[in-house]
């Protein structure tokens, strides 16, 4: 086979074999075919596009060019959630004690990686103690026994995926549909999922800004996870503005622990119990949708979903006192409040600019090299649609330096204040169902 023959083939709008596939992403991946033929064929899909199945078979060239967790150790149906990102996104650290606590599985592989915030191993980490350095079997053990445990990235999963997302980074290749949901649902099968609910953003904010777009790429990954045997199914959920109230570390380990005892914010709660009813449901606790939101409900009611995290917590290394004592977690020097200029009713809550300020605060990473310091962040007092008095909070700066002109600068830019009454946006946005 030759590469250029494959280029050519997809330039003139052809179907590639699963030959013509594999036979690109091995040789990428090992080296032998050069980034310039590989840019000149992801050129080559943003435009003319890929038909299902060569997603399927793209998908799982990815997975097979690296390596794969085996869960099988691990009792029940393995069903991972993936957001595909956000602004002050608390779901992963409510979801997790939240299904366990019914007894769903919940394996979790996670990262840190760059962002507003950190990433869920960095939230962790704002508990004292927590450590995610433990080993396989130990994993298994922890799983089986608290049905929750989190283990850092380890081993090499989809490099071939790492190798052509950088490619596509600097080649203008990132958006294109087939490339995107290949790219993400291969790392979740190496991960060893059995199932996967998908919670796919939308809105300002989002990596996809335009319904339309999401609804394609959640219909993309979810005919992929189906056509590969993995049940999969989406919600489309709104990220026109950040998602709860908190924005940094410690400050979403709180918000997170406000929400298993049922006291969080109305649209975090309402998203956990929406992924979380079809994550119960895939991992088959519970006969139907309706069946598993009760359920749901009553561990949040009964005080086991936030005994299960505080095993959690305490399985691998951190104070669970924490969930008592929440003064525990790390705090800023200075707490400030950022007022607002007038009278009127919040029309907008640019996410993307408010993460931008929970970054400069020093709550993620600019750079792989950055430091993250855990006890920053915002508190939005506001969200859309409410109104708003002259003077009053819009919303709390936890922060660790005294010179913040340029983040309330920033904050003021991107919340917007007008004299007509506004309505909160929508939070569920829509659902893409299993393909059976
Ligand atoms: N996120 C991914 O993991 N892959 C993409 O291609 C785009 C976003
Ligand atoms: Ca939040």
């Amino acid at each position: 086979m030759r590469m250029v023959d494959v280029i050519e083939k997809k330039r003139d709008g052809k179907e590639l074999t699963p030959e013509e596939i594999n036979y690109f992403v091995e040789g990428y991946t090992d080296g032998s075919i050069p980034d310039y033929q590989a840019s000149a064929l992801t050129m080559a899909i943003f435009f003319q596009g890929m038909s299902e199945r060569e997603r399927a078979d793209l998908t799982m060239s990815m997975v097979q060019s690296g390596d794969q967790i085996d869960l099988s150790a691990i009792e029940g149906v393995k069903v991972d959630k993936h957001s595909t990102g956000g602004v002050g996104d608390t779901t992963t650290l409510v979801l997790g004690p939240l299904v366990a606590a019914v007894g769903v599985p919940v394996a979790k592989m996670s990262g840190r990686g760059l962002g507003h915030t950190g990433g869920t191993i960095d939230k962790l980490e704002a508990v004292p103690g927590f450590h995610v350095e433990i080993d396989n079997d130990e994993f298994t053990r922890l799983v089986n026994e608290n049905k929750i445990a989190v283990i850092g990235q380890s081993g090499n999963l989809t490099p071939a995926d790492k190798k052509l997302y950088s490619l596509r980074d600097v080649t203008a290749t990132v958006n294109s549909i087939p490339l995107i949901a290949s790219s993400i649902m291969s790392k979740k099968i190496a991960a060893g999922a059995d199932a996967v609910v998908l919670d796919v953003k939308t809105g300002a904010g989002a990596f996809m800004k335009e319904l339309g777009d999401s609804q394609e790429l959640a219909q993309a990954m979810v005919n992929i996870g189906n056509n590969v045997g993995r049940r999969t199914m989406a919600v489309i959920s709104d990220m026109s503005q950040p998602l709860g109230f908190a924005i940094g570390n410690a400050l979403e380990v709180k918000e997170a622990i406000d929400t298993l005892k049922g006291e969080g914010p109305e649209d975090l709660t309402e998203l956990c119990l929406t992924l979380g009813s079809h994550m119960v449901y895939l991992a088959g606790k519970a006969a139907t949708l309706e069946q598993a939101r009760e359920k749901l409900v009553s561990v949040i009611k009964d005080g086991s979903a936030l005994n299960s995290f505080k095993l959690f917590l305490k399985s691998q290394g951190g104070d669970e006192s924490v969930v008592d004592e929440p003064e525990k977690l790390p705090k800023a020097a200075h707490v400030l409040e950022l007022e607002a200029k007038e009278d009127g009713y919040v029309s907008e809550i640019i996410a993307d600019a408010v993460g931008t300020a929970a970054m400069w605060l020093g709550a993620g990473r600019a750079t792989k090299e950055s430091e993250i310091d855990l006890a920053v962040g915002l508190e939005l007092r506001k969200k859309i649609g409410d109104k708003v008095q002259k003077g009053e909070s819009l919303v709390t700066i936890h922060s660790n330096s005294e010179d913040i002109a340029d983040v309330k600068n920033k904050l003021y830019e991107s919340i917007k204040v007008t004299k007509n009454k506004v309505d909160a946006p929508v939070l569920i946005h829509g659902e893409i169902k299993e393909t059976k």
